[in-house]
């Protein structure tokens, strides 16, 4: 789709996401606490004409934690750096990285559970004194070389926590940050946002509607939202009841916003393993997912709708889970 001078539209050009993604604090709806203790250090930093403190967020997917770091780079005023625990397979990446730096920058490092342990080493004096060390050499020749590095603010986020080392926990000197599910009004509130971002006609009783089954995350709801777009195109109308109902049963997507893998847990917990308890790993068996999926992804909903807990000898599935399969 183009304008009328023939180029893209920001729209058009294909990054929906981007689109959506708030960018500037008044837009960010929700996580207030997080978002005041943010507001605060960050605020505090500028005005001292420091970098701030590192700072690591925690929480299920989807619930906008790389929008926050964009969030804190754009109000201490500087260049955002992004990559991945993933990414960074050498310690030479990683010192590549940091000596790039521009003084002040904010280097965002997601799923940061996923360094390995000689990276780690080498990310402690870098966020603790602003130094690297490089082992130059091998055997008894071996020497350390430590460079300085321009002060910078690391912004890690992570979906498992408790994988990081305490060590590493101990260096967010700025603050460890939990992003919380969000509420339905708040993501009826994101998703009048978005409407109106994408150009569309919804009535609150259509957004209130998909609020109900996003898995309290925004990038679900603004996914369903998108899913209910292209159909009200197709077939010509106004995203109405009908549109919603029709999409949330093409994507297979239940009354309480589960979809399939959600639902693959708990029928594997009830139907094969007597309702549990049972091991992550026989159910990542049954199921056909990784464990790491149903961990980070699928879980962290179920145990908040109470269909699913989890007890020192294995997943236990609810009476309510037992219910829910029933009728659906
Ligand atoms: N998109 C993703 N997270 C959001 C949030 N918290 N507020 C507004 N839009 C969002």
């Amino acid at each position: 789709m183009t304008n009328d001078s023939g180029t893209f539209t920001k729209e058009a050009s294909g990054n929906l996401d981007q689109t959506l993604r708030p960018q500037n604090w008044e837009d960010y709806i929700g996580q207030e606490k997080t978002k005041e203790n943010l507001r605060i250090l960050l605020t505090a930093a500028r005005e001292r004409g420091h970098a701030a403190e590192h700072v690591l967020l925690y929480g299920p997917p989807g619930l906008g934690k790389t929008t926050l770091a964009h969030l804190i780079a754009k109000t201490l005023g500087t260049n955002m750096r992004v990559t991945s625990g993933p990414a960074i397979e050498r310690v030479g990446d990683l010192a590549a990285i940091l000596t790039n730096l521009s003084p002040g920058d904010v280097l965002f490092i997601d799923e940061i559970h996923r360094l390995s342990k000689s990276i780690e080493e080498v990310l402690y004096p870098a966020m603790e004194s602003g130094v690297l060390d490089i082992i130059i050499g091998k055997g008894p020749s071996a020497r350390t070389v430590q460079l300085d590095l321009p002060p910078f603010t690391l912004v890690a986020a992570t979906t498992r926590v408790s994988l990081l080392s305490s060590p590493l926990r101990s260096r967010f000197s700025g603050g460890t940050f939990r992003l919380d599910f969000y509420s339905e009004n708040e993501i009826a509130d994101i998703l009048r946002r978005s409407a109106s971002l994408l150009g569309m006609d919804a009535d609150s009783k259509v957004l209130e509607s998909i609020a109900k089954r996003c898995r309290a995350t925004p990038r679900t709801a603004n996914y369903l939202l998108k899913r209910c777009r292209d159909l009200a195109q197709l077939d010509g109308t106004d995203i109405t009841d009908d549109i919603v109902e029709r999409t949330f049963a093409l994507l297979e997507v239940d009354e309480l916003g589960l979809g399939k893998p959600d639902r693959a847990v708990l029928e594997a917990i009830i139907h094969k393993f007597g309702g549990g308890p049972v091991g992550l790993g026989t159910i990542a068996a049954a199921t056909g997912e990784e464990p790491s999926t149903i961990e980070d992804v699928i879980e962290p909903y179920l145990i908040r709708l109470g269909l699913l807990e989890r007890t020192p000898r294995g997943r236990v599935a609810s009476a309510t889970a037992h219910d829910h399969l029933q009728t659906t």
